[in-house]
């Protein structure tokens, strides 16, 4: 498979990425092939809804939803080329296979439709996150032909592994979704009581928002503390904050809740506000964080498990620049009011593989450095005082 769609012959990798708004240079966008529905686990069921039409399903999605999905995933990566943004593309699995460890066995894999949610650039690293899901336990692979290739074309690249978690029983609380009612979830997200313990280190990389020197890290279902701690020693020179968003059921990862648009300007899902003692170091620092539009739509499309407010799951591609889906016209005057040009694009065919535009996306490359955007800090966000 040619994984790069736009790689000029003998061109070079350089891997540098420190947040997600400086103009980009260089991109992984995901595939729908093979994707599955997971059967359940101790912490998938934290991400179905309870009046989801996806519950007790399981086994590959269907090829004509994959085949549509992936020519929106096909235009998106045409049109970042067309913007002479470079373009890679995952190796796709067969996902319908189990995954079985000396800890546990689960039915079948998921896919590599969000790139996001497995891989954390940050500066000349990109590390593997140490994921919750037993069905994505393997993920991972479907990156390494591009690991490896960057591995071999850029000298100074690191590649990085956080340590893998066994995933037995242990890790997760027991019964924790037992009759659970949707203000039980409530009240648990405001409580920071999630379905996974602090036995292991456990994170996804879409739960963390990166901008320069501080990365914000949204303690949720998919995102413990101890990944947290950990992310602070693996990356010394940096400032990690926990964050968290009390009015979200189902807190999985960050971009549909806290995204930036460029320096100084961050748009915040209106029903999961950043808690007042949390926007300190936002506001001491002339940091803008402005509510995101509502989202057009009542319901998510088919088969999907991320929420309507996929909406302001954006792709910015420089300070003045962001993609953003075709028929979230709300979201898109929005950013236009906000000083954006708009480029739309079809993308809700791809939603149930995985996510919006962010999600469906990892960096490479984005010009510029590692800046100190918080030089005021705060001590309610830091993990390390
Ligand atoms: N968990 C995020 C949402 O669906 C992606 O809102």
């Amino acid at each position: 498979m040619n994984t790069s769609v736009n790689a000029q012959e003998g061109s070079t990798t350089k891997v540098s990425s420190w947040n997600d708004f400086d103009p980009l240079k260089h991109v992984i966008v995901g595939r729908a092939d093979h994707t599955c529905i997971p059967p359940n686990e101790p912490c998938s069921e934290a991400k179905v809804p309870e009046d989801s039409d996806m519950r007790g399903m399981w086994g590959p999605r269907p090829l004509e939803t994959v085949e549509k999905a992936n020519e929106q995933l096909d235009k998106l990566a045409a049109i970042l080329s067309e913007l002479g943004v470079k373009v890679d593309r995952p190796t796709p699995l067969q996902w319908n296979q189990a995954v079985i460890t000396p800890d546990f066995q689960t039915g079948s894999m998921f896919g590599c439709m969000p790139p996001r949610d497995v891989l954390l650039t940050v500066g000349n690293e990109i590390l593997l996150a140490a994921m919750s899901f037993r069905c994505r336990y393997f993920e991972y692979l479907a990156y390494e032909p591009l690991l490896s290739r960057y591995f071999d074309e850029d000298p100074d690249f690191r590649w990085e592994q956080a340590p893998r978690p066994r995933l037995s029983d242990a890790s997760y609380k027991a019964g924790y979704f037992d009759e659970i009612t949707e203000a039980e979830r409530l009240k648990r997200t405001a409580e920071l009581n999630f379905v996974t313990n602090e036995r292991e280190i456990l994170f996804d990389a879409a739960d963390i928002c990166r901008m320069g020197k501080d990365l914000f890290c949204q303690h949720g279902l998919t995102t413990n503390r101890r990944a947290m701690e950990w992310l602070q020693r693996h990356f010394p020179d940096l400032r990690i904050h926990a964050v968290n968003f009390p009015g979200d059921p189902y807190p999985i990862h960050i971009d549909a809740t806290f995204v930036p648009l460029r320096p100084g300007l961050i748009i915040n899902n209106p029903d999961r506000p950043l808690p007042d003692k949390q926007r300190a170091i936002f506001n001491d620092n002339d940091w803008e964080i402005v509510d995101a539009a509502r989202p057009v739509h009542n319901s998510p499309p088919p088969l999907c498990y991320s929420s309507v407010w996929l909406s302001m799951n954006c792709l910015v591609v420089d300070h003045k620049t962001v993609i953003v889906e075709a028929s979230e016209t709300r979201q898109m005057d929005q950013m236009d009011k906000l000083g954006m040009n708009v480029i739309p694009i079809d993308f809700r065919d791809a939603y149930p593989f995985g996510g919006g535009l962010h999600c469906a996306t990892a960096d490479v490359c984005r010009e510029g450095g590692c800046e100190d955007y918080f030089p005021k800090q705060t001590r309610y966000t830091q993990i390390k005082h």
